[in-house]
């Protein structure tokens, strides 16, 4: 089932996923209109791409976040890194309208704040800011949702912030955290795809990152034990 539509190869974790084209750099917007790539975009209901992605075809982001937008669809992308926010501040600020989700963590929603001159470091702020930032379609509210290591994760949605606890470790079982930002994703999305609510959505990204970062690489057992 194509239900998730990923451009390149992020993903872990996911229930039922993906359409996965291709991780290349050479991605080109043509590809992406070849009528079999087409297919699996308009089969999707949800699109998840990381803002790395704007560093390879911001054409292919145009064109599926205005099909998304067309077509009453969800929209996603997660700031990736500041330097994305800093040097591909234009190409993100035009895809921003589109997003109905921004993922992101802390450092890059100080940095996204600091290169729009909101002179403000505090992440709830932000998170609001950015939740707020003129949308390209009505149906759909922005949330935004910043992740900040052991501390609660932030969602700001309709004007108001919610934090949520992460579930803690203690330091000895902390293996390696690379991965996180994306295994949290994974699992918030594994919920969003089923219509949960977002408590549900932050709780199984809790729960994909916590089992992510007691595990060396960005690996999973095979059977996960979340319900
Ligand atoms: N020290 C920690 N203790 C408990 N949970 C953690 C810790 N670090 C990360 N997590 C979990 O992982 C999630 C994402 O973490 P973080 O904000 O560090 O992402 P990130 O910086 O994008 O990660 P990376 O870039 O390494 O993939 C957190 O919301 C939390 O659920
Ligand atoms: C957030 O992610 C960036 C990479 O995008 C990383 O450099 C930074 O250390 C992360 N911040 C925290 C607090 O983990
Ligand atoms: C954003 O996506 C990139 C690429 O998949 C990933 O490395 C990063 O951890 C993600 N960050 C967050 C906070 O989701």
């Amino acid at each position: 089932m194509y239900n998730l539509f990923v451009p390149c190869s992020t993903s872990i974790l996911l229930g039922s996923l993906v359409a996965n084209l291709s991780a290349a750099n050479c991605y080109k917007a043509d590809h992406l209109k070849k009528p079999e790539n087409w297919a699996l975009v308009e089969k999707a209901k949800y699109y998840y791409i990381a803002g790395f992605f704007l560093t390879v075809s911001p054409e292919s982001i145009q064109l599926v976040a205005e099909h998304a937008v067309a077509n009453n669809k969800v929209f996603m992308m997660n700031l990736s890194a500041p330097f994305i926010c800093e040097f591909f501040r234009d190409a993100q600020e035009k895809a921003l309208p589109y997003m109905d989700y921004v993922f992101g963590n802390e450092t890059e929603a100080k940095t996204f704040s600091k290169v729009h001159g909101w002179q403000t470091d505090n992440v709830e702020e932000i998170a609001l800011k950015i939740s707020q930032w003129p949308k390209a379609s009505g149906t759909h509210k922005r949330i935004t949702v910043i992740t900040q290591g052991a501390d609660p994760v932030v969602v700001a949605e309709d004007g108001k912030v919610k934090l949520f606890p992460v579930i803690l470790l203690p330091k000895e079982k902390l293996v390696d955290t690379n991965g996180a930002g994306d295994a949290f994703v994974g699992g918030f999305l594994s919920q969003l795809i089923l219509e949960k609510p977002i408590e549900d959505c932050v709780r199984a990204g809790c729960y994909a990152a916590n089992v992510v970062i007691q595990r060396s690489g960005c690996t999973c057992p095979e059977k996960p034990d979340f319900n």
